[in-house]
C-alpha cells in the first residue's frame, strides 16, 4: 500500500509529465519573445547581469533573457523539463533541478523572474513564504524580482467551469472550480490506454495579498502590471498580476 508520505505533490507529479505540455503547447516562445523584449526594456539591465529564471519550466523565457547578454540560469523541480531545457543550454545560459523552497546557489543574482504563475502551489503557508525568503536571500542588494501571477479578482469563486480539448490525438478533459483559498483544476488525461487524472491546485491569491506577502520578505514594490504588454493592472480586467519588487539597498 502506498503510504501517503510517498504520494508526490501534485505539482511534482503534473509539471513532470509531457501532457501538460501538451495542454500548454500554445504557451510558446513567441509568447514568451515578446513579454521578454517588454521586460528588458523596462528594466534595463546592465550586460552580464546574473539572472535566475526560477521554476523555468522547459526554459521559453530563460532562453529569450539570454539574448540580451545576461548570464541566465532556469531552475526547475521537473528532471523531464530541465532535460529538455538543457537541449538550448550555451555558454551563458545554465539549467539546473532545483527545489524553489530550498535553493542552493552560492552567488548572488541581479534579477529574479517567477513567471506564469508559478508560486502559491504550496498547502502551507510557510512554503509560499519559503519561496520568497529564499528569492530575497539569492538577489543582491538592489536587485530586482519579478514575479507574475494571474488576477485573482478575475476568478468566479462560485462557477465551476468545464471543458473539453484535443491536442496532438490526446483528450483533455478539465474542470475548474474554486474551493476555500484555492483554484483547482482537474485534468483527465486520455491517451489511447493512459487515462489518468491530474490536479493543479493554486493559491488564490489576490493582489493586494501578494503585495504584503512580497512587503513581508523585505521587498519594495515599485511597479505592478495587468498583463504581458506591461499595461498598467486594472483590478477588474487585467488578466495578470505583474509584481516588479526591489531587494532594498
Ligand atoms: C506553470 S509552469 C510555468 C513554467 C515556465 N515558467 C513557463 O512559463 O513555461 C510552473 C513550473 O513550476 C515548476 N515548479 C513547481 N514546483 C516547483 C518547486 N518546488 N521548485 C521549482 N520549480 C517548481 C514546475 O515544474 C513547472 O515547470
Amino acid at each position: 500500500m502506498l503510504d501517503c508520505s510517498d504520494k508526490k505533490e501534485w505539482f511534482a507529479s503534473w509539471f513532470d509529465t509531457t501532457y501538460y505540455h501538451t495542454l500548454y503547447a500554445h504557451r510558446t516562445h513567441d509568447e514568451a519573445s515578446d513579454f521578454i523584449r517588454q521586460l528588458v526594456a523596462f528594466l534595463n539591465p546592465k550586460p552580464g547581469a546574473r539572472v535566475l529564471d526560477l521554476a523555468c519550466g522547459k526554459g521559453r523565457h530563460s532562453v529569450e533573457l539570454a539574448k540580451y547578454q545576461m548570464n541566465v540560469t532556469g531552475a526547475d523541480l521537473s528532471a523531464c523539463s530541465i532535460a529538455a531545457a538543457k537541449e538550448h543550454a550555451h555558454a551563458t545560459l545554465h539549467f539546473e533541478v532545483q527545489d524553489m523552497r530550498s535553493l542552493t546557489f552560492e552567488e548572488p543574482f541581479d534579477l529574479i523572474f517567477n513567471l506564469f504563475t508559478s508560486f502559491g502551489y504550496f498547502d502551507c503557508d510557510r512554503d509560499n513564504a519559503k519561496v520568497l525568503e529564499q528569492v530575497f536571500t539569492h538577489l543582491r542588494p538592489g536587485g530586482i524580482f519579478v514575479l507574475d501571477y494571474f488576477n485573482a479578482s478575475l476568478i468566479d469563486v462560485h462557477a465551476v467551469q468545464e471543458q473539453s480539448i484535443e491536442r496532438d490525438g490526446v483528450q483533455f478533459h478539465i474542470k475548474k472550480w474554486v474551493e476555500g483559498h484555492n483554484a483547482l483544476k482537474q485534468i483527465h488525461v486520455i491517451d489511447g490506454t493512459f487515462n489518468e487524472v491530474f490536479q493543479e491546485k493554486v493559491q488564490l491569491l489576490y493582489p493586494d495579498a501578494i503585495a504584503t506577502l512580497l512587503q513581508q520578505a523585505g521587498f519594495r514594490i515599485f511597479a505592478c502590471f495587468g498583463n504581458y504588454q506591461l499595461e498598467e493592472m486594472k483590478i477588474d480586467s487585467s488578466p495578470r498580476c505583474l509584481m516588479i519588487a526591489q531587494k532594498p539597498l
